[in-house]
């Protein structure tokens, strides 16, 4: 399945390709293959070069990737099983120096629009979610203090069949039309808001 991207100006293909979906080839990416993705995310800018993103990973099958599993939220349980490998997004708070790394955040997010772009060029999809405890993901994977896990990410193959998913979110699975605001509600030159 792909989705229309109806975008006001031309941008490049990868990008309007790229979707989020709730089911996943049954082909499984490699270790190999997830060690690409995090190298394309190893290069992404960070603040002061700090890199404060730190990731745990599982594939199906390895017994990390349940654990993952089971730090979701009930609505990503529906769904992320489908996935050939879950990831935790998390960042180091604080700088070496003690103050707090206000930008650590923005960084794990350029780190995940790094993996998305390459993952993109492969075929293989990913899908963010905000929807994990991060408190049950801190205290099962030992996390030192100083760490926030802020999301989880279900990554694998385009393809799959959509009657996997429960009804509600087969719909939204099916939807043809991807949607945004336009630039006029957010990008402004000169005062906020126009
Ligand atoms: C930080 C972040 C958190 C998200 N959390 C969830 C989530 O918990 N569950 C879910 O099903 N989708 C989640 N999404 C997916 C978004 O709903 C999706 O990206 C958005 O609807 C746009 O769709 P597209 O990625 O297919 O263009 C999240 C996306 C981002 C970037």
């Amino acid at each position: 399945m792909s989705k229309t991207t109806p975008t006001d100006y031309e941008i490049h293909d990868l990008l309007k390709k790229r979707w989020s979906p709730r089911v996943f080839s049954e082909k499984p990416v490699s270790e190999a293959e997830l060690k690409q993705l995090l190298e394309a995310g190893r290069w992404a800018a960070s603040s002061n070069n700090l890199q404060p993103w730190r990731i745990i990973w599982g594939r199906k099958g390895d017994g990390v990737f349940k654990r993952i599993f089971d730090c979701l939220h009930d609505f990503n349980k529906q769904w992320a099983d489908n996935a050939s490998v879950l990831i935790v997004g998390a960042y180091k708070t604080h700088r070496d120096d003690g103050k707090e790394n206000f930008h650590a955040l923005h960084d794990l997010g350029l780190f995940m629009g790094n993996l998305s772009l390459q993952a993109t060029t492969m075929n293989i999809a990913l899908h963010q979610m905000a929807g994990i405890d991060p408190e049950k993901t801190i205290q099962t994977f030992s996390f030192p203090e100083g760490y926030h896990v802020a999301t989880a990410v279900a990554v694998g193959y385009y393809g799959g069949e959509v009657d996997k998913l429960p009804e509600n979110l087969q719909k939204m699975e099916t939807k043809e039309v991807r949607e945004r605001k336009p630039q006029s509600e957010w990008a402004f030159n000169g005062n906020f808001g126009g």
